[in-house]
C-alpha cells in the first residue's frame, strides 16, 4: 500500500570513513575494529517502521578507493537517499565529501534526501574538523547532519530514521 516505500539509499564517501561500519551497525547491530574495504560495492536492505509506514532501505555501500570511483553514478542514480561519510579525524575525508555533495548536486537526483554524517565521533581526541564547520557547510547545502559513531552506535539509528521521515511519500 502507499504506506510502505521501497527506498535506494546510497553511501558515499572516502575510504576507510566507515560507510560499510554505519551500514553493519544498522543492519546488523555489529561492529568490526578490522572492517575490509569495499570491492566495487555490497548491497544491503533493511525495513524501518515510522509512524504510519514502512521504508524499506534498499542500501548500496560503495567503495571509497578512488579507483572506484567511475562506479558510483550507478549507484546514486535514481537514490530517494544519500549517506555522504566522513572521518572526523581527517580533513582530507571532509574535503571528499564535499566534493561527493557537489557530484550529486550535479549529477543525481534533484530531489534525493542528503544526509551528511560525519564518523567516528567516538575518536573526539583525535578530532580534525569541528561539528561547527561541518553544520554549517550542511545548511548551506540543504543535507542534513549528524555525527555518528559506527563503533558505539551513537546516531547510527537516528540518522536512518531521519532519513525515512524526511523521504517525500507518494
Ligand atoms: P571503504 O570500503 O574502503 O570505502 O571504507 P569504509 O568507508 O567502508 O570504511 P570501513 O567501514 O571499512 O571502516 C574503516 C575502518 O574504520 C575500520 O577499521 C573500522 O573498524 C573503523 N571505523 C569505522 N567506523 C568507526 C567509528 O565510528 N569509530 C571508530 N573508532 N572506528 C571506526
Ligand atoms: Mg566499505
Amino acid at each position: 500500500g502507499q504506506n510502505n516505500l521501497n527506498a535506494k539509499l546510497v553511501l558515499l564517501g572516502d575510504m576507510g570513513a566507515g560507510k560499510s561500519s554505519l551500514v553493519l551497525r544498522f543492519v546488523k547491530g555489529q561492529f568490526l575494529e578490522f572492517q575490509e574495504s569495499t570491492i566495487g560495492a555490497a548491497f544491503f536492505s533493511q525495513t524501518l517502521a515510522v509512524n504510519d509506514a514502512t521504508v524499506k532501505f534498499e542500501i548500496w555501500d560503495t567503495a571509497g578507493q578512488e579507483r572506484y570511483h567511475s562506479l558510483a553514478p550507478m549507484y546514486y542514480r535514481g537514490a530517494a537517499a544519500a549517506i555522504i561519510v566522513y572521518d572526523i579525524t581527517s580533513t582530507d575525508s571532509f574535503t571528499r565529501a564535499k566534493k561527493w555533495v557537489q557530484e550529486l548536486q550535479n549529477q543525481g537526483n534533484p530531489n534525493i534526501v542528503m544526509a551528511l554524517a560525519g564518523n567516528k565521533a567516538d575518536l573526539e581526541d583525535k578530532r580534525k574538523v569541528t561539528a561547527e564547520e561541518a553544520r554549517v557547510y550542511a545548511e548551506e547545502n540543504g543535507l542534513f547532519f549528524m555525527e555518528t559513531s559506527a563503533k558505539t552506535a551513537a546516531n547510527v539509528n537516528d540518522m536512518f530514521h531521519e532519513i525515512a521521515k524526511r523521504l517525500p511519500r507518494a
